[in-house]
């Protein structure tokens, strides 16, 4: 089997971040959002995978996550052609990858907590045609939705319907057989202009063999900051024991309490404590911080006499302040320092991106 990963698209509500950096390359827990993707695919032994990027990506983006190798697998980066019209045209735009396998859809910005292999396994132990799997939400509105017939088989699948006829999204995780070309071509694009997976899908219901299966663990980034740092915390929780691990000197008085990685070349002065879980990168410095549980620190990044919890910093930050940071993005390179440092001592002097949010 082959996956094809959707990892386009512009992620506007995430500027300023997204201006210079794929969305899909956030890093979480100091890895690209699309690592874990690749690591859930490549654990259920599907090793053929073609990621789907934006026109003109295909460079940054091979770079940044490679060719596969670390899993044992083979991947390859294709152009979205004819502009963004839909994640049904998504799949269309990898046809001749495609063309006569069965195949997994899954878009990049969908995280799942635990294996996938379940679900590949029953697609192919009972040779269905396709494949959903389904999550419990409180915002169903916001989603593809499955309606089901009064006997619980479905009926159809919806896109973000007003009224939503079940409480279930339909997640970005699809199984697909070599079906998909001949349904796409009976499908037209939606009011908001899309081709929708969510019409290929009921052309499955009504026309072949479709399973579901309700999965737990879902963790869709909605595109928010917020949700990103909800995003990074979780994927914290599910990281196993055994990857926690320091690799530097920590000094006796310094505390590290929990579930804490510090990668190498980094130095921690005494008078620290970083409580757990947090992730730190190589060639960090950390003087005299607290560092609080889900922060996840990148390379390079120094924190001087900062209190800081539940972030992302990104590489190369400075950070040297005595307010409390939480909650927060802190973007590549970017320095947050007290304003009692610069001349004139009062008001705050500030440097900030386009679409950047600050709250003072
Ligand atoms: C897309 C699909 C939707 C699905 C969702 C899952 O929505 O169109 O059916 O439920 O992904 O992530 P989007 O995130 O593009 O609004």
């Amino acid at each position: 089997m082959k996956a094809l990963v959707a990892a386009g698209g512009r992620a506007t509500r995430l500027r300023p971040i997204t201006w210079t950096l794929n969305k899909h390359l956030i890093p979480l827990a100091n890895k690209p959002m699309l690592w874990y993707v690749f690591k859930k695919i490549t654990d259920a032994g599907i090793k053929d995978i073609i990621v789907n990027v934006n026109p003109g990506e295909v460079a940054e983006m091979s770079k940044a996550l490679g060719d596969g190798s670390e899993f044992g697998a083979q991947i390859s980066y294709i152009e979205q052609r004819g502009g963004a019209k839909g994640l049904a045209h998504v799949v269309a735009n990898a046809e001749e990858h495609l063309k006569g396998e069965r195949f997994l859809f899954f878009l990049g910005d969908n995280i799942i907590l635990g294996s996938i292999n379940r679900f590949v396994d029953r697609f192919q132990k009972e040779n269905l045609d396709c494949m959903i799997a389904l999550s419990r939400v409180k915002d169903p509105q916001r989603f593809g939705v499955p309606e089901f017939h009064p006997d619980g088989t479905l009926k159809r699948t919806i896109e973000k319907p007003k009224d939503p006829p079940s409480a279930f999204a339909v997640t970005g995780i699809y199984l697909f057989d070599e079906k998909y070309f001949e349904a796409f071509k009976t499908i037209q694009p939606s009011a908001r202009g899309e081709y929708e997976i969510t019409d290929v899908i009921t052309w499955y219901i009504q026309n072949a063999k479709t399973g579901h299966e309700e999965i737990t663990g879902w963790w869709k980034d909605t595109g928010t900051p917020d949700a990103l740092i909800e995003g990074n915390a979780l994927i914290m929780d599910d990281m196993p024991r055994e990857t926690f691990c320091v690799h530097c000197d920590v000094p006796e008085d310094t505390q590290i309490q929990g579930m804490v990685t510090i990668g190498n070349g980094s130095r921690i002065s005494a008078d620290c404590l970083i409580r757990g879980p947090v992730v730190i990168g190589e060639n960090c410095e950390i003087n005299s911080s607290y560092i609080g549980p889900y922060t996840a620190i990148g390379n390079n990044v120094k924190i001087h006499n900062t209190e800081v919890e539940h972030s992302i910093i990104f590489e190369g930050a400075t950070i040297d302040t005595t307010r409390r940071i939480v909650n927060s993005l802190i973007g590549l390179n970017a320095t947050l320092v007290d304003y009692q440092r610069t001349h004139p001592k009062t008001g705050h002097r500030l440097v900030i991106g386009d679409n950047s949010f600050v709250e003072l």
